[in-house]
């Protein structure tokens, strides 16, 4: 077995930024499959392709921690109790969520970065990743309080999700 490079505690911070990666798959799926039932197939498709990207992020960190010699083990996912009846409940969720681990992420880049300087160059992409999400949930966001409670207006934001997936 590989002699870990990182301290405890540092791989502790991890733990959560892989709870939360694993979380937002777990969470982008309960939004796809509630979306599903009320008939936005766009916003469906959309957070299908988001939660398969988490998967992703997920392993990054698994990759970066294996180089360093660090291993651990997996979290225990608590499924979202939420169920957003509304296309923008379900945008609100995944924003909320996205801005919580951004603000996670610079916290994590402030700290870990100073004692282990590739954890910054790591988190360089989570970041980046991080405020492309808070700002494309921001945007969705905006353009649904335009078209108000408009069921035309709703499908076609669906249909441009579908697009985007
Ligand atoms: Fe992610």
């Amino acid at each position: 077995m590989k002699q870990g490079l990182l301290d405890q505690s540092c791989v502790a911070t991890f733990d959560k930024a892989i709870k939360y990666e694993l979380g937002h798959f777990y969470l982008y799926t309960h939004l796809a499959n509630a979306m599903q039932t009320i008939g936005y197939f766009g916003a469906q498709e959309y957070f299908l392709a988001e939660s398969k990207e988490e998967v992703q992020h997920y392993q990054k960190h698994i990759d970066f921690l294996n180089d360093l010699g660090n291993f651990t083990t997996l979290p225990t996912l608590v499924p979202e109790k939420v169920i957003p009846k509304t296309l923008e409940q379900a945008l609100k969720l995944a924003y909320d969520n996205e801005l919580d681990l951004l603000e996670y992420y610079r916290t994590m880049y402030n700290e870990e970065g100073k004692e282990y300087p590739e954890i910054s160059e790591h988190l360089m992409f989570y970041l980046k990743t991080q405020r492309e999400a808070v700002g494309f949930y921001g945007d969705m966001l905006a353009r649904l309080s335009l078209v108000k409670d408009d069921s035309c207006g709703i499908l076609l934001i669906d249909k441009e999700l579908k697009k985007l997936a």
